[in-house]
């Protein structure tokens, strides 16, 4: 597969584009500071915004990666970067079927959105728009897991096509166990 990168995605209400270092404040203050998003992700909140500069520093340079898929998820309305969407190859291990496998490497889906803009179909929106990016560009399938506490992630994955797979266990950055569920979805089988 020739590996488009992170190039502009646009949507009814969205546009998925590339971060910026002017992103770091609103980043940090509508959802990397919040525990209560972080709670189900591999990193923990930020404590500063210094801090998610730093982290945007090293995701800006990634960029010229052709292989590096991380869009800011901007409201085109109101113009507020309410979260993010990447794509990225899936932790090792995962127990995934030859049958999938033979048609590519596991990439993994992973997404967030501030608390403030929860349940308004905006993390739906953009998992459609970044699948049919995928596909489009010649993956032929996707993977991602959530947390089994984390109902809403699973809602989103189910309403953008995916099925259940298999029940494992996912590591937090900080080498803590997660029990979670595993979902993918092959090229042709959401429609
Ligand atoms: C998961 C997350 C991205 C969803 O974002 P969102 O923009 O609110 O998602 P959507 O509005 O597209 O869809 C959410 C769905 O979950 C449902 N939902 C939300 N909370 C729920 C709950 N506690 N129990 C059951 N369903 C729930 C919503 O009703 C909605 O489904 P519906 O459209 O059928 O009603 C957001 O909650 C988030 O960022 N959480 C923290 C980070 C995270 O968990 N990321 C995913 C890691 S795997």
């Amino acid at each position: 597969m020739d590996h488009p990168g992170t190039q502009t995605i646009r949507t009814g209400r969205l546009v998925l584009r590339r971060f910026t270092l002017d992103d770091a404040e609103v980043m940090f203050g509508n959802w990397a500071s919040d525990p209560e998003v972080t709670r189900w992700l591999r990193w923990a909140a930020h404590r500063s915004w210094v801090e998610t500069a730093e982290y945007l520093n090293e995701v800006v340079k990634q960029y010229s990666r052709p292989d590096f898929y991380d869009w800011a998820i901007e409201v085109k309305a109101s113009g507020v970067v309410i979260g993010s969407i990447s794509l990225a190859r899936a932790e090792a291990g995962t127990p995934w079927p030859e049958v999938l496998t033979r048609m590519g490497e596991p990439w993994e889906a992973g997404y967030c959105i501030g608390r403030k803009w929860w349940s308004n179909g905006y993390a739906t929106e953009a998992l459609c728009a970044v699948r049919d990016y995928w596909f489009g560009a010649g993956g032929q399938w996707l993977c991602a897991c959530h947390a089994n506490d984390n109902v809403a992630s699973g809602a989103v994955l189910e309403k953008a096509g995916f099925f259940y797979h298999h029940s494992g266990v996912s590591h937090r950055f900080d080498g803590t166990e997660v029990p979670c569920r595993s979902y993918a979805l092959l090229k042709g089988t959401n429609e």
